[in-house]
């Protein structure tokens, strides 16, 4: 029997703001809802899908850690994490996992200090600058990753 691949979705500090934050950036729709749109395509597709948001780095880096026993892959927003933390890029390496590095806004497109991420290059590849489905297309990768490894 195909084994349940289960995927952890990590966001960074601020996220839980979406909707009110920045809605020219980072659009209007909330953290809650870009959750449920995650968990109903995840569904779909038989797989199991854990949404953990935080402002605090060390909460973030010891639940990256528990994928290393817990899931399958990774899909991270460090949001300003992104810029500065060794610590949160540690984690995800030692947690073994593939990962999907994920931003909202292109980061390329604003100001240069959001130009440098500490896990693009130990991520499967990075998805930058469609808002949402910036989410959704990183968790379409897996879905599509997992089909043709079934083949
Ligand atoms: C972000 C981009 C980061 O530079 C910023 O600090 C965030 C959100 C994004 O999703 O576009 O908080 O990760």
């Amino acid at each position: 029997m195909q084994k349940i691949s289960r995927i952890l979705v990590l966001h960074g500090p601020n996220l839980n703001l979406l909707g009110k934050r920045e809605p020219e950036t980072y659009g209007l729709t909330t953290l809650e809802k870009i959750n449920e749109n995650l968990a109903t395509r995840a569904a779909k597709h038989n797989l199991t899908l854990e949404c953990f948001q935080s402002n605090c780095e060390g909460e973030l880096i010891t639940k990256a850690q528990s994928a290393l026993n817990n899931y399958d892959f990774i899909i991270i927003n460090p949001a300003g994490l992104t810029h500065t933390s060794v610590a949160l890029r540690d984690a995800i390496l030692a947690s073994g996992k593939p990962c999907i590095e994920v931003h909202l806004s292109n980061i390329y497109k604003r100001e240069e200090f959001r130009h440098f991420s500490f896990f693009s290059d130990i991520a499967i590849g990075v998805i930058s600058g469609f808002g949402e489905h910036s989410y959704y297309f990183a968790l379409e990768y897996i879905v599509n990753s997992l089909k043709f490894t079934k083949e």
